[in-house]
């Protein structure tokens, strides 16, 4: 899609000389949080250290993402965090926007700045005639689909309970409905945004095609996005629910996704494989899917002959299937996500994975790991084929089926948050190299921002698009405000 150049030496422009006094200190920072207070509405408030607020507001999934900000405030209201975002960028401030909270990169969504979060965004407002529904950037999933419910209709949103409805749609989005529908952000009909100077945009294909392009996918680079307008789809009763194997069934679970992969192209299934280490003891666990009350005779047989240690599948509601993997077992622990992409979920690639989830399982025994898990996302070929690259930021290029493998670590202590971190990284590169030897050419694929370790180049995640959205950004961000937060950065 042609973008006019034009707009980046306007902003460059507009962006220079402007006075503006540094608040780094932590008497400055206390300063800014005082000036925020008086100047916003009473739908919002700011918090201090100690107060249930300020705690509920730093708190994270991974503690390891989770720091001491001076104060944390919680806009009620468009209008504040216009008012927010502009004291911020005057007072050169740093600070972080979060929604579910579940990054594990720190200081993507935690500071120890002001620490903004959207909870008190919390409206759900379903329009039947127009088939969406404007969900506010505070709310977890289980709040969207409990409320839709009532209506015989969903979104495409998150797998686990718990994840933040924000964070997952500005990054991409990785559905049980993606089959059908394609990532979250090919669901998006629009954004209300605040803009770094202070503007509350309606963000829509026709009114701000550059914004919408840009946020489908380029997280807080363009400012706090406040409320999200999504597709509905009618949803009724579903099939399936989760499945966990001893570590010996686990080389018959990969032959099973092996086959799965190749034979299966029903876009109403789904399956999301675990491969964990608990105390270096292999387990599997396997969410499989069926968008109506039973699925086609056969199509998850070989699943379900494999000796398990539990079963609960059954026709059920989508919030009951969706409830029943205990994700937050692990919440509290510090964490790492890293990640790849591969081509095809053989057989072979899935042992290589479950030999890395033996092998790194040993490795932890010393440094109290608590969960070593990889999880295996396959997905159709045709899974990108429900958007465009010139409408999405993410992916940047749509023409392989790149399918996400993601790594995620939980441990106690921080002491041993370099060993993790390391490993993470070492086991990404064994697998990537596995996949190749395979035959998977998967040596230049970009990789999945929502899951990828902090320090991976901008460019893996936005690809040949970094250049336009870096127009974007400056155009929408002169006084470059949103470079006084973590996250994804794209530098203009
Ligand atoms: C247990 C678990 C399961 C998961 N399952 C899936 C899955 O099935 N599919 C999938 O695709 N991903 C999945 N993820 C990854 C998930 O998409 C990311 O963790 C995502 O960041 C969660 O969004 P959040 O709002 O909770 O995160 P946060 O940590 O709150 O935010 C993440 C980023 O988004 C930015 N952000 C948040 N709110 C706003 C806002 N209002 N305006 C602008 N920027 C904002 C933050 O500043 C931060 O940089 C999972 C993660 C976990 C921990
Ligand atoms: C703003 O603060 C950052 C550190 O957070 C500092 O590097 C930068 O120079 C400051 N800018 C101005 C204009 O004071
Ligand atoms: C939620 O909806 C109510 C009723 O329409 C409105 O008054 C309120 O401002 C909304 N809150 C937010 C945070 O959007
Ligand atoms: C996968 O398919 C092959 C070939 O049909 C078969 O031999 C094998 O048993 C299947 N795997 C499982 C776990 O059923
Ligand atoms: C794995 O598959 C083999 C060959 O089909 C079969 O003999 C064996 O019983 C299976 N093991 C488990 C644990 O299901
Ligand atoms: C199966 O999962 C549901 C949650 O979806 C839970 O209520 C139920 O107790 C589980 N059944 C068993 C036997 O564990
Ligand atoms: C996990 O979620 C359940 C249900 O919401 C809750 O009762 C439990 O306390 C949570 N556990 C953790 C560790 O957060
Ligand atoms: C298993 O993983 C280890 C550690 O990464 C590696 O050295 C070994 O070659 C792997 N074995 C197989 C069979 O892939």
């Amino acid at each position: 899609m042609a973008r006019p150049l034009a707009i980046f030496a306007v902003g460059l422009l507009t962006g220079l000389y402007l006075p503006v006094l540094a608040a780094t200190g932590t008497q400055a920072i206390s300063a800014t949080c005082s000036q925020i207070a008086s100047s916003i509405s009473s739908a919002s408030n700011v918090y201090y250290p100690g107060s249930t607020n300020y705690q509920d507001d730093i708190e994270h999934f991974s503690s390891s993402s989770t720091q001491q900000a001076t104060c944390s405030v919680e806009p009620g209201t468009a209008q504040d965090v216009a008012t927010i975002l502009t004291i911020l960028g005057s007072t050169n401030t740093t600070f972080a926007v979060k929604g579910g909270g579940h990054t594990a990169n720190p200081t993507f969504s935690s500071t120890t700045g002001v620490q903004i979060a959207m909870i008190r965004f919390n409206n759900i407002t379903y329009n039947a005639d127009a088939s969406t529904v404007d969900v506010g950037t505070g709310l977890i999933w289980d709040d969207v689909y409990e409320a839709l419910a009532p209506y015989g209709v969903n979104v495409v949103g998150g797998r686990v309970s718990g994840i933040g409805v924000a964070g997952f749609t500005l990054g991409g989005g990785y559905s049980f409905l993606t089959n059908q529908y394609g990532l979250t952000i090919d669901t998006v009909n629009g954004f209300e945004l605040v803009t770094p100077t202070g503007a509350i945009l309606d963000v829509t294909e026709s009114s701000h095609p550059d914004l919408m392009y840009a946020l489908k996918g380029g997280y807080n680079n363009f400012g706090i996005v406040t409320r999200i307008t999504l597709q509905t789809y009618s949803q009724g009763q579903v099939w399936g629910g989760l499945i966990t194997y001893p570590g010996s069934s686990i080389p018959n679970v990969s032959s099973a996704i092996g086959n799965f992969t190749a034979n299966v192209n029903d876009p109403k299934a789904a399956i999301l494989a675990s491969y964990n280490s608990i105390l270096d003891q292999v387990i599997g666990s396997l969410t499989i899917f069926y968008d109506g009350p039973s699925p086609p005779a056969g199509i998850f047989d070989e699943f379900l002959a494999i000796s398990s240690l539990t079963q609960n599948i059954s026709s059920r509601t989508f919030l009951d299937l969706f409830s029943v993997n205990p994700s937050n077992m692990t919440a509290g622990n510090r964490g790492v996500f890293n990640s790849l992409m591969v081509l095809d979920y053989t057989e072979d690639l899935c042992n290589a994975i479950l030999n890395q989830t033996q092998y790194w399982g040993g490795q932890f025994i010393s440094q109290a790991a608590v969960l070593v898990s990889y999880d295996i996302e396959p997905f159709l070929p045709t899974l990108f084929s429900h958007g465009s690259t010139a409408t999405s930021a993410w992916p940047p290029s749509r023409a392989q089926p790149y399918l996400p493998m993601n790594i995620y670590y939980a441990w106690e202590s921080s002491i041993n948050d370099q060993v993790f971190y390391s490993a993470a990284q070492e086991s990404v590169a064994t697998i990537k190299a596995a996949a190749v030897q395979m035959g998977q050419h998967v040596e230049g694929a970009f990789v999945y921002g929502n899951y990828a370790i902090s320090g991976t180049p901008i460019a893996d995640i936005f690809g040949d698009g970094l250049p336009e959205l870096e127009a974007i950004r400056a155009n929408v961000d002169p006084q470059n405000v949103m470079a006084l937060t973590g996250g994804w950065r794209i530098p203009w």
